[in-house]
This record gives C-alpha cells, sequence and structure tokens, in this order.
C-alpha cells in the first residue's frame, strides 16, 4: 500500500494551520474506508486550551462527513526538526475510530515520515466496553 497522498495531505494542510502563539503549524490526514482522505490543521486560540490539534480537526471533519473508520494516519510539522507523533490526546480520540492495526505516519520539516501502529503508540487502551451501539 502506498501512502503518499496521505502524507502529501497532511503536509498540504499543514498550510492552512493557525498558530500564532506556537508559531507550531501542523497537518493531519486520515485515510477512509472509501479511499477519500479528510485534513485537518490545528487552530489555536489566544485563550491557549481552547487549541485543537489538527487530528483531531481532521477527525472532527471527517466524522462530520459520515466517515467514522480510518485505516491510516498522517501527521507533518514543518516547524519541527524531528518527527511529531500525535499527542496524547489525539491518541485517544483516534482510537475511537482506528483499531490499533492502523499505521501512523508523523514526520518532521525534512518529510522523512516514521511510522507506529496506533496500538504502539497508545497501548493498553481502554472504555471500550461504554459503547452501548
Ligand atoms: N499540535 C498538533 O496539532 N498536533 C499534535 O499532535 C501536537 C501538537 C499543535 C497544538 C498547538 O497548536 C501546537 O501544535 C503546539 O503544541
Amino acid at each position: 500500500m502506498d501512502y503518499t497522498n496521505l502524507k502529501e495531505a497532511a503536509v498540504f494542510a499543514s498550510r492552512f494551520s493557525y498558530a500564532p502563539y506556537s508559531a507550531f503549524h501542523v497537518g493531519a490526514a486520515l485515510l477512509c474506508t472509501d479511499g477519500s482522505i479528510f485534513t485537518g490543521c490545528n487552530i489555536e486560540n489566544r485563550s491557549y486550551g481552547l487549541t485543537i490539534c489538527a487530528e483531531r480537526s481532521a477527525v472532527s471533519t471527517a466524522a462530520g462527513c459520515g466517515k467514522k473508520v480510518f485505516t491510516a494516519v498522517a501527521v507533518y510539522c514543518a516547524d519541527s526538526p524531528s518527527p511529531v507523533p500525535p499527542c496524547g490526546a489525539c491518541r485517544q480520540v483516534l482510537s475511537e475510530f482506528c483499531s490499533g492495526d492502523v499505521p501512523v505516519f508523523y514526520a518532521g520539516r525534512d518529510r522523512n515520515f516514521k511510522m507506529m501502529t496506533l496500538g504502539e503508540l497508545y497501548p493498553e487502551d481502554s472504555l471500550h466496553d461504554l459503547k452501548q451501539n
């Protein structure tokens, strides 16, 4: 499976990032079961805690358009010298719609994407029994 388009979508989405406080411009892309790709970027706020990460922005857009199963994830940040994997909160949110074997690609400015599965990034995932339907 070639994930070039997914990685490029994450790079492209980072251009729309609103990050006047951190100057850390992040893009994320999600591959859906029908082959479509949804993207997001981080949107900061002057009330800092209201900032939403690129990954959760992408999840909100995709899920709001009816796409609730993702088979791969890509994250990119041009402002980081090292690869940027999803933060803890985003790992939890991704785990709602991704199984543990989903590959998560992440890169910094050199675009040299590393890959770990979501299960590796977020082991001992819990609370799935709370689902009612
Ligand atoms: N950020 C993301 O968008 N995704 C991550 O996984 C890490 C952090 C954003 C949030 C904030 O706007 C900036 O990067 C610095 O933390």
